[in-house]
């Protein structure tokens, strides 16, 4: 280790470099970003009008938040126990698991599983040639399994903005996150899986249940804290659901308990509503995506786009001659090069000073001050991310409250995605700021999953599609006709 002396005149040059940029060029750009309290209470305000507007009767069909009901109408009690098949679609990788769930679902759950890559070519294909490469996943994983022959029901968690008709009947209303097959927009994903199934004319499925993403994590959740009412992911994508009155649920019928509701708040600002705090990044960020004009607000926050808004930013700063001497270099111009995970890893590094392989991997000659000023930019894109998210959340929150005439809510968030659970300050900053804007909330926030690592992820992924599962099929067994009640 260095003598303290070093260590001190260190961390004064770096006081002093701080100091240097705050009153610099640096900082103008910076401040595009950075968010008061008062603008944070602004968009957290907006976001309560736009949810009221997406569960309207007569105003959801043009809102920009889509509160999709999920007719899920209460939250897991753990009897459940069976055998099941899950699928859960929603990032690059798709996966396919047998769970059995023997007792306690909280203790003993034995499964298999499995992952199968979507190439990038596939995501942007044809519907077809994506249902017909599950459908393969699927037959091989029962073939590894000797499961073959057996008729068993399926979760199928599938993380994009559905339309929920019935628990298996969901449509798509738009692919986000880097997809885009054609002919599946506005069709029904569990008829397209199962002719895919029935093409390939091998195996079979029993009866189907679709869950995003969302529901299964606050479900998932559920199970081990009962004051679970908010689902929330930030990872690849961005969104909330949460337990909603139904009295509020205009768009469905009924008064009495309470729905989840998918919120969709990935759409927020898409009708401009955001305007005012997009910067030229996110702009063009929006104009280079696959889907320009929508997701609004899930490009200002999620992993799928993080990485972009820095790599643009750096660029801007190279190119006014404030980083890098003001030369680029061919890898900082290429789109995407800047990946979301090196943000994580340039503000874990304050301690090893000077040193960012990063910078050297996008072949970019780097000295003390860029690397200070780099870690600068990746600080303030992933806080302004976080305290987005705490605006939404405490949107839905502060709206649980009111509507449930509570002078407290007490509450619990199960959380999920790997910005949230990867990235060294962003959960903290994310807390600190919804206790600001919602202080009448007591929010506890639960991680769905318990450790770290594969094994832990796929128990994670596990129990999100098989709680659901299990849930919905408790309804089934019980059905006479009766709504979805859950
Ligand atoms: C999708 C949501 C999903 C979220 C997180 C968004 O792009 O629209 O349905 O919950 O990503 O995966």
């Amino acid at each position: 280790a260095p003598p303290a002396s070093s260590q001190l005149s260190g961390s004064l040059h770096v006081a002093s470099v701080t100091l240097a940029l705050l009153a610099s060029p640096v900082q103008a750009y910076l401040d595009l970003f950075c968010l008061s309290q008062e603008k944070l209470r602004q968009v957290s305000g907006q976001l309560k009008k736009d949810m009221v507007r997406g569960l309207g009767k007569h105003t959801h069909h043009k809102a920009p938040v889509k509160m999709l009901p999920s007719f899920v109408r209460a939250t897991p009690d753990g009897t459940e126990k069976g055998d099941f098949l899950a699928l859960d679609l929603g990032g690059t990788n798709f996966r396919v698991l047998h769970v059995r769930v023997v007792e306690d679902l909280q203790k003993v759950l034995k499964m298999d599983s499995q992952i199968c890559a979507i190439p990038k070519e596939m995501m942007l294909g044809t519907g077809q040639q994506l249902f017909d490469h599950i459908a393969k996943c699927l037959s091989d994983f029962l073939v590894s399994q000797d499961l073959k022959g057996q008729t068993l029901p399926l979760g199928f968690t599938f993380s994009f903005p559905c339309e929920q008709k019935e628990i298996d009947k969901s449509i798509l209303i738009r692919w986000t996150k880097g997809f885009n097959c054609s002919g599946v927009e506005g069709e029904d994903v569990v008829k397209l899986l199962k002719e895919a199934i029935h093409r390939r004319g091998d195996f079979d499925i029993g009866s189907v249940a679709m869950v995003n993403d969302t529901v299964g994590t606050m479900m998932s959740c559920g199970y081990r804290d009962q004051s679970c009412e908010i689902g929330m992911i930030i990872g690849t994508g961005t969104n909330a659901c949460y337990m909603e009155e139904m009295k509020n649920v205009k768009r469905v019928e009924g008064e009495d308990g309470r729905m989840c509701i998918n919120t969709e708040w990935g759409g927020f600002g898409d009708d401009g509503s955001l305007r005012g705090i997009q910067t030229e990044f996110d702009l063009e960020v929006d104009k280079t995506s696959i889907n320009p004009g929508v997701h609004t607000f899930e490009k200002m926050i999620s992993g799928m786009y993080l990485g972009e808004i820095v790599r643009l930013l750096l660029l801007k700063l190279t190119e006014d001659k404030l980083l890098f001497e003001g030369q680029t270099s061919e890898t900082l111009r290429t789109p995407e090069s800047f990946l979301t995970k090196f943000i994580s890893e340039v503000e874990d590094e304050l301690s090893e000073e000077g040193k960012q392989p990063i910078l050297s991997q996008l072949n970019l000659k780097w000295n003390e001050v860029d690397a200070h000023v780099v870690r600068l930019v990746c600080d303030t894109v992933s806080s302004r991310s976080a305290r987005l998210c705490a605006a939404a959340l405490a949107a839905i929150a502060n709206h649980m409250r009111v509507s449930r005439k509570l002078d407290r809510l007490k509450t619990t968030v199960g959380v999920d995605g790997t910005v949230y659970r990867k990235h060294p300050n962003f959960s903290e900053e994310l807390q600190e700021t919804v206790r600001l804007l919602a202080p009448k909330c007591d929010i506890t926030f639960l991680v769905s999953e318990d450790g770290s690592g594969k094994g832990a992820a796929m128990v994670t992924a596990v129990a999100h599609v098989c709680v659901l599962m299990l849930t919905f099929l408790g309804w089934w067994g019980h059905t006479t006709g009766s709504p979805p009640t859950v």
